[in-house]
């Protein structure tokens, strides 16, 4: 092993910190990061999806668990509606400065996007969609017909990438954060990833959908076929998403 990781640790302590850019009075970046090919958009429909919104959260965390086989039944638009709601809703938004979200982030930068794989969600052409939390509405950004095998691919052929309704890509915007935070930023952006996902697994069990955290892949693959700019932004996290077939097995699987 070397010390990569121990001396990012170090070196990102909050004395050792150069003045940020935000401090410098550099002007902010956007609060979204909008993909070049994101055209045409789709207005999802209401994330509000009735009485299953209340099932208690004891319920929910008991038993949620990583769920790796999904039903070939589709999602419908609202249940994506309501899990991209609940991982990256904007629920107000201060001028320029900021949003507030269903979920938590580090000085509200909420500099995470979400990208989908849509393998099988009712309605919905597939392909790779940018989610546009500002206005909560998707765009069809990637529409070549082996995007799901090649992306299944890219995490080290984990099948039920493909087999999923959904696969949620998340990537990280990198001077959003650093603007403020400097390099220090690099730990936020995973501690907001783990926010995201978290909420995903604890949504979907509330619309009997099972899911799977994905860190496993290889990180130039994935970038370049989301077509980013590695130098400004990078996948940080995914999770696959879908049906439940029946009750989860007892046994767990650790990987
Ligand atoms: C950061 C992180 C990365 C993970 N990466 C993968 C992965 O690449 N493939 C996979 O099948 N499971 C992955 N998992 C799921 C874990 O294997 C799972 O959470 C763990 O075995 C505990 O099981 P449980 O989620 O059912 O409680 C990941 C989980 C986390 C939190």
């Amino acid at each position: 092993m070397n010390n990569i990781g121990k001396d990012f640790i170090k070196s990102t302590h909050y004395n050792l910190l150069p003045p940020s850019d935000q401090a410098m009075s550099l002007p902010q970046p956007p609060l979204q990061t909008i993909p070049a090919s994101a055209k045409e958009f789709i207005t999802l429909p209401n994330p509000e999806i009735g009485e299953e919104d209340s099932k208690n959260f004891k319920e929910l965390s008991d038993n949620r668990r990583s769920v790796r086989k999904y039903s070939n039944k589709p999602i419908s638009l609202k249940e994506l509606s309501y899990l991209l709601w609940c991982s990256q809703g904007v629920k107000k938004t201060v001028g320029n400065k900021a949003t507030f979200r269903t979920v938590p982030s580090a000085g509200a930068r909420h500099a995470i996007e979400t990208y989908i794989l849509i393998n099988n969600v009712k309605g919905l052409e597939k392909g790779i969609y940018w989610y546009n939390a500002l206005e909560h509405k998707i765009s069809l950004v990637i529409n070549s017909k082996d995007i799901a095998d090649k992306i299944t691919e890219a995490c080290f052929s984990q099948e039920f990438v493909k087999q999923s309704a959904v696969t949620f890509i998340w990537i990280a915007d990198i001077y959003r954060m650093a603007w403020r935070y400097v390099d220090r930023g690099f730990r936020y952006l995973f501690l907001d990833a783990g926010h995201i996902c978290q909420n995903i697994y604890l949504a979907a069990e509330s619309i009997n959908c099972g899911v799977c955290a994905i860190a496993a892949y290889d990180d130039d693959e994935m970038n370049s076929l989301l077509e980013l700019d590695d130098e400004k932004q990078f996948v940080i996290y995914l999770a696959t998403a879908g049906k439940k077939i029946r009750k989860p097995h007892k046994e767990h699987k650790v990987i």
